[in-house]
């Protein structure tokens, strides 16, 4: 099953026959929000609201553990964030999408891994996770893929056949926030290659490629980074683009749940194998 995570600005998705929403509670605490399980098209998926329902959650606490771990427990196996970002390379602009391949951590003071060796928690399940988690290994896992090639291809597709601005390839970094970056920050992460900038694609990929997900993210630029624009940067700048870029996510999603095969065509299932120490 394909799970989503809904952004700042998408905490529901529209189009989606609900069927149930659970409550669930893991070893690594309770997820953002419960995990609503509905159908596109004759596909089942699941939907989570990163920020909580009413986006209870800041970028630096969202419960990036408890939220992929949830969608495991429903049987995704692949995973789709959505997220707004600033953009730093003069190409992007506001509305225009970005399929990232890859990324940069600024991040501070986050829980980046399931695998804490001794420290380990204990967990039910028979496969290789549960395996290495229960026998407190070492993991060392390969990012040199971070973002899964079968993803990024369709929905690249999908952004072709649709006509909207994108762009097919973009390096992310993720700063702690919340607040937004100083100019001088933005200048150096322009130096460093990146193209977008946002606060919360890490660990969310990294902790899902650990639990052997497929993981792709859909950025929305929702304005220039600081220093770019030449005005202060707002909350209500982000999420009034996202309001307005609203049908669009629906109908990219609605294709690439449709289009996305039911069969894995990607290494990402076997990211465990020789990882462990
Ligand atoms: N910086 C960090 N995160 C963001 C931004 C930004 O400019 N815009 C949307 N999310």
């Amino acid at each position: 099953m394909l799970g989503i995570i809904g952004g700042s600005g998408l905490y529901k998705l529209e189009g989606l026959k609900v069927i149930k929403e659970i409550n669930i509670k893991t070893p690594f605490g309770e997820p953002s929000s419960p995990v609503v399980i509905g159908e596109v098209e004759g596909k089942k998926v699941a939907f989570l609201a990163r920020h909580g329902k009413n986006h209870q959650y800041p970028p630096h606490l969202v419960p990036y553990r408890a939220n992929l771990w949830a969608l495991r427990e429903v049987g995704v196996k692949r995973v789709l964030g959505i997220s707004a970002v600033g953009g730093i390379n003069k190409l992007l602009m506001p509305g225009d999408f970005v399929v990232i391949d890859d990324f940069l951590d600024f991040t501070k003071s986050r829980k980046s891994t399931f695998f804490e060796g001794i420290f380990s928690l204990n967990v039910d399940g028979e496969d290789k996770v549960a395996e290495l988690l229960n026998k407190k290994k070492v993991v060392h896992i390969d990012v040199s893929s971070a973002y899964c090639p079968e993803m990024r291809s369709t929905l690249i597709q999908i952004l072709e056949e649709k006509g909207f601005r994108f762009h097919r390839k973009g390096v992310y970094a993720c700063t702690e926030g919340p607040r937004f970056e100083t100019p001088s920050e933005i200048k150096v992460l322009e130096k460093l290659g990146a193209d977008v900038v946002g606060m919360t694609g890490y660990p969310e990929v990294v902790l899902a490629r650990e639990l052997t997900m497929c993981y792709a993210s859909l950025c929305v630029v929702a304005n220039p980074a600081a220093g770019i624009a030449g005005y202060r940067l707002t909350s209500d700048e982000v999420i009034n683009l996202m309001k307005q870029k609203e049908e669009e996510i629906k109908e990219i999603l609605i294709s690439f749940i449709k289009s996305l095969p039911d069969d894995r065509g990607c290494n990402c299932e076997k990211i465990l194998e020789g990882a462990e120490v």
